[in-house]
């Protein structure tokens, strides 16, 4: 990958039932961090037995391709995050919806910007979609920033939308189209991918 022909490193790739440990580490680390953040998880979510489990159920929705679940990488290629896109829907519509997270010790590096970066040109290049949508809740500044500076726009807003840690709560909903403008993320040339 490059960005004005300058090599650009690999921040993600497709998960594999061998990153479980990895990734179940770091959600073990990162619980109290994330918790505000996401469902409540099953007892055994952040256990290698627990990780294996959901990996083998991605990966099933992947052969199928319904779903691209991708590892959010460090710059020294380690596990730092998830990436995913779900719902991959065909036909007439050509979305899908993605969601992510970064550990709490690699934030602020550009990490979660980088992959919804990649994440974005292989919906729109090999997967051939036309859109892509991300919810967030309405206080989460960190994510919002990183879904703009990739194009992604707000257009709506969805009351009690999805139950995030345990409660039934609102989302600012956020799309990108693959006719928008492209957006260079390089542009407010962040650290992490200059
Ligand atoms: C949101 C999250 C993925 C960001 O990961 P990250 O790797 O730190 O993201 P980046 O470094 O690429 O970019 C974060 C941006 O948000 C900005 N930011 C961080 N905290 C912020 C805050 N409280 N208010 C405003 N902006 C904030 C950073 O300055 C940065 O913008 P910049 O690059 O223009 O300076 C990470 O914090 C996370 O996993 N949070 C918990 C789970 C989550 O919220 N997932 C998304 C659900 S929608």
């Amino acid at each position: 990958m490059t960005v004005r022909g300058v090599p650009v490193p690999i921040v993600t790739r497709l998960l594999t039932l061998e990153d479980a440990p990895a990734l179940a580490g770091l959600l073990q680390r990162n619980q109290a961090f994330l918790a505000p953040w996401e469902p409540i998880r099953p007892a055994n979510w952040c256990t290698p037995e627990g990780q294996r489990q959901a990996l083998h159920d991605v990966l099933a929705l992947h052969a199928q391709g319904l779903a691209l679940p991708h590892a959010v990488l460090d710059h020294d290629g380690a596990v730092a995050g998830r990436i995913t896109l779900t719902g991959i829907a065909r036909g007439a519509f050509l979305s899908a919806s993605l969601g992510y997270w970064v550990s709490q010790d690699r934030n602020g590096r550009g990490l979660a910007t980088a992959a919804v970066g990649r994440m974005k040109s292989i919906a729109f290049g090999e997967l051939g979609l036309h859109r892509i949508e991300a919810g967030t809740l309405e206080h989460n500044a960190a994510s919002q920033r990183v879904l703009r500076r990739n194009g992604f726009v707000r257009f709506g807003f969805a009351p009690r939308y999805v139950r995030i840690a345990g409660r039934w709560q609102d989302h600012v909903l956020f799309q990108v189209l693959d006719e928008d403008e492209p957006v260079d993320v390089t542009d407010t040339a962040h650290p992490s991918l200059t």
